[in-house]
């Protein structure tokens, strides 16, 4: 059967086309994968893909290092990022492990490059996810507040992945595939939807 996206019936192409979606999405904050699903540890949550590196096959995120994810972060822990653009009808669901930079050159050069916007969320004077009686004594007002002194509290996730499950939604036949790697090689799997 055929189809109008060149990835339907190719594993190659389809691979190709789910690396594409999250290059893309670094920069692209109207794509869906620009804000995916992290799971860690059953608890899902949004966090914003900032780096995409398809020879290493790792995503980085950035996170606050007095939230409650960075407890569950060991590196035995088999992690997903998961994303569904339902205008391409693509979902992807990516496996891998998480690393947790504190304090380091990888936080360094994450934290000098952000923007003072996203640095200021890391001077909240509390942890993410502790229980508060009044919320407005958290707002952040930007003219009050050395940003520079979030970086105490900034953490780099870098995730590393291992597969790549690709689904694409269609009418007249869905397609899901597999990719997955072992020893620097990939196999490609198609798989029933
Ligand atoms: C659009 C959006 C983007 C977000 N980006 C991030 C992010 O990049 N890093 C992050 O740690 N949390 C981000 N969050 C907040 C997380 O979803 C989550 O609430 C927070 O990290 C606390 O999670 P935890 O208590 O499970 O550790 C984002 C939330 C939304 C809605």
């Amino acid at each position: 059967m055929n189809s109008d996206v060149d990835f339907y019936n190719s594993l190659e192409l389809s691979l190709k086309y789910a690396e594409g979606l999250l290059a893309d999405a670094v920069n692209n904050s109207k794509s869906i994968f620009h804000s995916p699903t992290l799971c860690i540890s059953d608890s899902p949550r949004t966090v914003v893909l900032r780096e995409f590196n398809k020879e290493k096959r790792f995503l980085r995120f950035h996170t606050d290092l007095r939230s409650k994810k960075i407890n569950s972060i060991n590196e035995n822990l088999v992690a997903y990022v998961h994303g569904y653009d339902p205008e391409i009808k693509v979902q992807l669901r990516i496996k891998g492990k998480v690393k947790l930079h504190k304090k380091d050159e990888k936080t360094l050069k994450a934290w000098e490059g952000s923007r003072e916007m996203s640095k200021l969320c890391y001077s909240v004077k509390g942890a993410p996810g502790q229980i508060i009686t009044d919320p407005n004594e958290y707002d952040l007002i930007k003219s009050e507040i050395d940003v520079e002194r979030g970086y105490e509290n900034f953490g780099v996730i870098i995730f590393e992945y291992d597969e790549i499950e690709f689904l694409f939604l269609k009418n007249i036949g869905h397609r899901r595939s597999k990719f997955s790697w072992k020893d620097h090689k990939v196999v490609m799997e198609w798989l029933i939807p």
